[in-house]
This record gives C-alpha cells, sequence and structure tokens, in this order.
C-alpha cells in the first residue's frame, strides 16, 4: 500500500509516519507539504490512501478534494481527512466530496491507527474484488468466445443433420415421384391413341361427305359405322377422366418437388417470415410421406391457426425429425396395420400447439432423461445419428423461445408437443 501524507507541519507529519511505522503498518509513506503538490502525486503516481490535512498554503484539503472530484482520475485513492476544527458544516463537504474519514489532531494514537487500519482494509478489500470482477470479465469475454464458436459448430451440425435427413428421404421422394409419373406415362399412350382415333373418324368421314353420290341417308349410315369402329362413345368418354387424372398426377408431382425444394433449402437461420403452421404441416407429410404410408395411417386435426413467426426450414425440420421417429417407433412394434400417427394443431391466445402423437414402443424411464441429448440414439449404427431430437430441442427452445414437451407410456405410445409463439420477442 502506498501512503501520501499531505501535512504543512513537520512535527504532524513526523507523528503520523512514526505511529505507522510503529504499529507495523506494511506500506510506503510519501510526503507533502500543500495541496498543489499532493495533487501532482496523486495524479503521477498510485496512492492507495491520502491522509489530507483540510488547512495548508496554495490549495487547501477542501479544494484539493473538490479537484479531484471534477476529475476523470484512473485510480482514486481513499482520503482521511486530518483536521483540527470541529466545524461539522466543512466535514460534511469533505464526506460530500468523497473523503471517506477523519482524525483529529492532535493525533491520538489508537485512533488514528484503527481508523487508518479499518481503510487500509477496506481498500484491500475494494481492490480483491475489482481483481475478481476483471477475473469474470475475462472469463465471461473467453466463454463468449467459446459459445460464438459452439454456435457456429452447432449451424453447421444443422446443416448436416438436414442433408443427412434428405439422403434418407431422397430414395422415398423418387418412389413418391415415380408412382403419379408412371400413371401420367400411360395415360399419354391412351391419350395419343384417342386423339388417333379422332383424327381417323375424322378423315373417313370427310372421304365420305366429298364423294358426290353421297345422301343425307349415307353420311347417316357411314357415321354410325366409322363411330362404331373407332369406339368413340368409349373415347369421349374415357378422354376427359384421362386429361384429369393426369393433371392430378402432374400437380402431386409438382407439389412434392416444391416441398422438397423448400425442405432442402439451406435456410439462412436468422430469416423470420410469417408461416401459416397447417400449410408446413401438409408441406411436411408430402416430404415423409413414403416414410410414414407403409407403417401408420396419418390423423390429422388441424385447427385454423394465425400465422406464427418463424424459420419455416427450420421449424420444418423439426417436423420431419418428430414424424419419422414416431414412424420408426411404430415400425417393427405394429405390424398388425393399427399404427396411427395423430397430428394436431391447437392455437391458443400466444401461440400454437402442434402435437405428434403415435401407437408405437414408447420411451423408456430411463431413456427419456437421454433422448435430448446430443448423439444419444437407440437406433442400430448406421440408422440414427441421434441428434434429430438435440438439434430440434434447440430450435424450438432457444431460437424460437418455444416449448417441447413429451408424454409416453410404454407399449401405448408417445406424444410430442411443441409449443411455437406467435410473434419473437425483439
Ligand atoms: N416417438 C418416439 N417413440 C419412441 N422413441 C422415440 C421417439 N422419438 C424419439 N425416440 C427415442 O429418442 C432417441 C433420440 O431421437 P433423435 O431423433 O434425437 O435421434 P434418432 O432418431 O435416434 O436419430 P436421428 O438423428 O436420425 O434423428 C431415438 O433413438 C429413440 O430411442
Ligand atoms: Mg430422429
Amino acid at each position: 500500500m502506498r501512503i501520501l501524507i499531505v501535512e504543512d507541519s513537520k512535527i504532524n507529519q513526523f507523528i503520523a509516519r512514526d505511529t505507522l511505522v510503529k504499529f507495523d503498518i506494511d506500506c510506503d509513506i510519501e510526503y507533502a507539504q500543500d495541496g498543489e503538490e499532493a495533487l501532482n502525486f496523486i495524479f503521477q503516481d498510485q496512492i492507495d490512501l491520502v491522509l489530507l490535512d483540510i488547512i495548508m498554503p496554495k490549495l487547501s484539503g477542501l479544494q484539493v478534494l473538490e479537484y479531484l472530484h471534477v476529475s476523470e482520475i484512473k485510480y482514486m485513492p481513499k482520503i482521511i481527512m486530518l483536521t483540527t476544527i470541529n466545524d461539522s458544516k466543512t466535514l460534511k463537504a469533505c464526506f460530500d466530496l468523497g473523503a471517506s474519514d477523519y482524525i483529529k489532531k492532535p493525533f491520538e494514537e489508537m485512533d488514528f491507527i484503527s481508523r487508518i487500519n479499518s481503510t487500509l482494509r477496506e481498500i484491500a478489500n475494494e481492490k480483491k474484488l475489482k481483481q475478481t470482477a476483471e477475473l469474470l470479465e475475462n472469463q465471461n469475454a473467453e466463454l463468449k468466445k467459446v459459445n460464438d464458436s459452439l454456435k457456429e459448430a452447432q449451424y453447421h451440425l444443422v446443416q448436416k443433420e438436414k442433408l443427412v435427413a434428405i439422403g434418407e428421404l431422397a430414395a422415398g421422394i423418387a418412389h413418391e415421384i415415380n408412382n403419379p409419373l408412371a400413371f401420367v406415362i400411360s395415360n399419354y399412350t391412351n391419350i395419343r391413341q384417342y386423339v388417333d382415333s379422332f383424327e381417323n373418324y375424322i378423315k373417313d368421314m370427310i372421304f365420305k361427305l366429298d364423294r358426290e353420290d353421297a345422301t343425307l341417308e349415307s353420311i347417316r349410315t357411314d357415321n354410325h359405322f366409322y363411330w362404331n369402329k373407332y369406339d368413340m362413345d368409349f373415347v369421349f368418354d374415357d378422354f376427359p377422366e384421362l386429361i384429369n387424372d393426369s393433371q392430378k398426377g402432374l400437380d402431386r408431382v409438382a407439389k412434392i418437388v416444391s416441398s422438397m425444394r423448400n425442405f432442402a433449402r439451406i435456410s439462412d437461420e436468422n430469416y423470420f417470415e410469417y408461416v401459416d403452421p397447417n400449410e408446413l404441416i401438409e408441406e411436411v407429410l408430402i416430404v415423409v410421406n413414403n416414410e410414414v404410408k407403409y407403417v401408420a395411417t396419418v390423423e390429422k386435426t388441424l385447427a385454423p391457426c394465425p400465422p406464427v413467426f418463424c424459420n419455416k426450414g427450420q421449424i420444418e425440420q423439426v417436423l420431419v425429425n418428430l414424424i419419422i421417429n414416431a414412424a420408426h417407433a411404430i415400425k417393427g412394434y405394429r405390424t398388425d396395420g393399427t399404427g396411427l400417427i395423430k397430428i394436431n394443431t391447437v392455437p391458443d391466445l400466444e401461440g400454437v400447439t402442434l402435437s405428434i402423437g403415435d401407437n408405437g414402443c414408447g420411451i423408456t424411464e430411463d431413456n427419456l432423461s437421454k433422448i435430448f441429448d446430443p448423439f444419444f440414439t437407440t437406433k442400430p449404427v448406421g440408422q440414427g445419428t441421434g441428434l434429430g431430437l438435440s438439434i430440434s430441442y434447440n430450435i424450438i427452445v432457444d431460437k424460437h423461445k418455444g416449448k417441447i414437451n413429451v408424454d409416453t407410456v410404454i407399449g401405448e405410445g408417445t406424444s410430442f408437443k411443441i409449443w411455437i409463439p406467435y410473434t419473437q420477442p425483439i
């Protein structure tokens, strides 16, 4: 500790110094004769404690305090006033300007030393506190750095998991597209034949009409003959149906492709938009249809909902994982065709609950506490990365300030409920 004694009386300086030495106060002592010299010391050196006389030449103790009070000083020392005056107004002014204590002159040894000691303890405590605060600040900065790099790593993990999911879904989706495409192609062959029939019928009839000896009677007979020859009743009947069916098939292909494109989009994780939760579910069901349709019936109860402000790609990713998890829980557990996945939307005043329930195997109590842990999976090696639920938790709870809950009964099934608020806090 460094103590500065500011006192114009040499005798008082010596008494103060001798008392400090006598009581083994561990400190370096500096001296100043007047206020000006004191300020020089305080600004140039790191002084911990100033014993400051009030009445001095050049600048009084009060003026020194005033000066310090308005100055930007990096290291402000504690100040104890040394005074012969009993004027409480002056003392109050000293305290108002930052003095922390006062010692009466002539010094009374015990009073002097106990006040110095208590102030030195205060200084030591403040120093410790400051050091701890600095340490905490540094640790905080370090943690922030780690957190930032974790976020970065997590973002890549989310994208990777999404790509894995797309890879797994790709074969199923190709199959989904293949079905409507196959019947559009087969319809197209029939349509081609019908167009040929039209063409032949018209050509033959024109030939008959152009004959010189054509009569109304002969035209009627020819028409009847060719109409039957080319089966025009059937052609007229079937043609619109084929066109309608093909249109439906092509619409389905377009829908699958558009859902897939939306899902595969590597979305900017900070891009939020208003989305109808029910439309989102419909889109996801198209993407996962092939994984679900052989194991379970999907029962939807979708209540009309206000739009939800969210990152569409991420919520889709959560729904895909929950629905595929449900299908996996049913597959192999219910092989008699009774597999059921129930999907509900329930809006409330502040947000919407999307629930995905299954009548699959359920989750054991032991596993229940781990399912949101990254890399926890009960699936065979190579089938599950164990990231689906941990990423879903992060997306719903951290990114969207929502909630995710699970209810499960062994042997009866599991229901995941996610709640997403309509709006996000700014
Ligand atoms: N609906 C469910 N019914 C029963 N168990 C489930 C259900 N959903 C999740 N689980 C359990 O939680 C585990 C973790 O699920 P999570 O989605 O995180 O990973 P995963 O499905 O194993 O792998 P992936 O990363 O491919 O999604 C699963 O392995 C399974 O044991
Ligand atoms: Mg999963």
